[in-house]
């Protein structure tokens, strides 16, 4: 089995198992957004249906590997994760002002920004609906996550501080936006699969790390994919104003050669010729692998993370995942 997100499996009966996780996540998934009426659930169910990696959700059910896989809660945390990162992905698209997602129109596009507010709050009701079950501690986790995701969005938005370092705010709002929910995803499959405390942390930290990478990776994205790969509108970061790896290298440059990108980067990029003219200036700028070999980083220091887990075949899944989360970037 290849995976929605390209993890190959060396282990045979690892990788039914693992199919038979994600097959019931999917089922979980759907039976979650479909339950009130008609177009409640179409709202709901809009980007479920549109696609998706299912990035978290793997990730939990990996992490479970280090305990009891089996156990029922696992596939309800691993539904929890995806059902919290698509509220934000309704959420994002209005403050992005995205027109597409997962290769579809965004919801705040096909309906309009409060519809897509509200069905953002309407998923993450329904997320919290089912963490309830898995006892209080869950319900801490997931709530101090999105607490920490909202607080990512909050800085992104205001900006660096006045005098502040841009890359170290930069870093930090990629951390809490992306990061966290990542981490809680790997933490939560060992937790419910009832693994070590030792394991939890580590595969929290791994989570953490593999999450700031994976975000890094997507602010590459954002400038070098086409929307037929991506399945969004490329330059929506440059459109919006929001400075992202491969810019703050770029405005970082004193090559006199770069004072037309600088001063295109200046501002947000409304007009469509001055953003595609900084779209291709960036493109071509040696900066784009600066950020890749960022990116590379941040996924090397995740793998070295899973050194300390047990040798279990799950952790060499959870290496390709990383070498997954780095070749994305061509
Ligand atoms: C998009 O996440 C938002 C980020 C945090 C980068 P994904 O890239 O996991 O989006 P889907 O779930 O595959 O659509
Ligand atoms: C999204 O960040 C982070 C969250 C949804 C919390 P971006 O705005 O960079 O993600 P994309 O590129 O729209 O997926
Ligand atoms: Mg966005
Ligand atoms: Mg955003």
């Amino acid at each position: 089995m290849t995976t929605s997100l390209g993890v190959s499996f060396t282990d045979d009966v690892l990788e039914a198992r693992v199919q038979a996780g994600v097959d019931r996540v999917e089922t979980r998934l759907q039976a979650a957004v479909n339950r009130d009426e008609r177009f409640v659930a179409e709202i709901a169910s809009h980007l479920l249906n549109a696609g998706g990696k299912r990035f978290r959700p793997l990730l939990t059910l990996l992490a479970a590997e280090f305990g009891d896989p089996a156990r029922d809660e696992v596939v309800e945390a691993a539904t929890v994760v995806e059902l919290t990162h698509l509220a934000t992905l309704y959420h994002d698209d209005v403050m992005d002002e995205a027109p597409k997602r997962r290769g579809a129109q965004s919801a705040n596009a096909r309906w309009d920004n409060s519809l897509a507010i509200l069905a953002g709050d309407y998923l993450f009701a329904l997320a919290s609906d089912i963490v309830a079950d898995l006892g209080p501690e869950a319900v801490h986790i997931q709530a101090r996550t999105f607490s920490r995701l909202v607080r990512g969005q909050i800085h992104e938005t205001l900006g660096p501080a006045e005098g502040g370092d841009p890359l170290r705010h930069y870093l930090g709002v990629v951390a809490d936006k992306t990061g966290s929910l990542i981490a809680a995803s790997a933490l939560m499959g060992a937790r419910e699969s009832g693994a070590s405390d030792e394991v939890q942390a580590a595969l929290g930290e791994y989570g953490e790390r593999i999450g700031s990478a994976f975000q890094l990776a997507d602010d590459v994205l954002d400038v070098a994919a086409d929307s037929e790969t991506s399945g969004k509108t490329p330059g929506t970061d440059l459109r919006e104003g929001v400075l992202t790896l491969p810019t703050l290298i770029a405005i970082g440059s004193t090559d006199p050669a770069d004072a037309r990108l600088r001063e295109l980067l200046a501002t947000p990029l409304t007009d469509d010729d001055e953003h595609a003219e900084a779209l291709a200036l960036l493109r071509a700028h040696p900066a784009m692998d600066e950020a890749r070999a960022h990116v590379q980083a941040e996924a090397d220091a995740a793998r070295a993370l899973l050194d300390k887990l047990p040798d279990v075949p799950a952790r060499e899944a959870l290496r390709a995942l990383c070498d997954v989360v780095a070749n994305r970037l061509t």
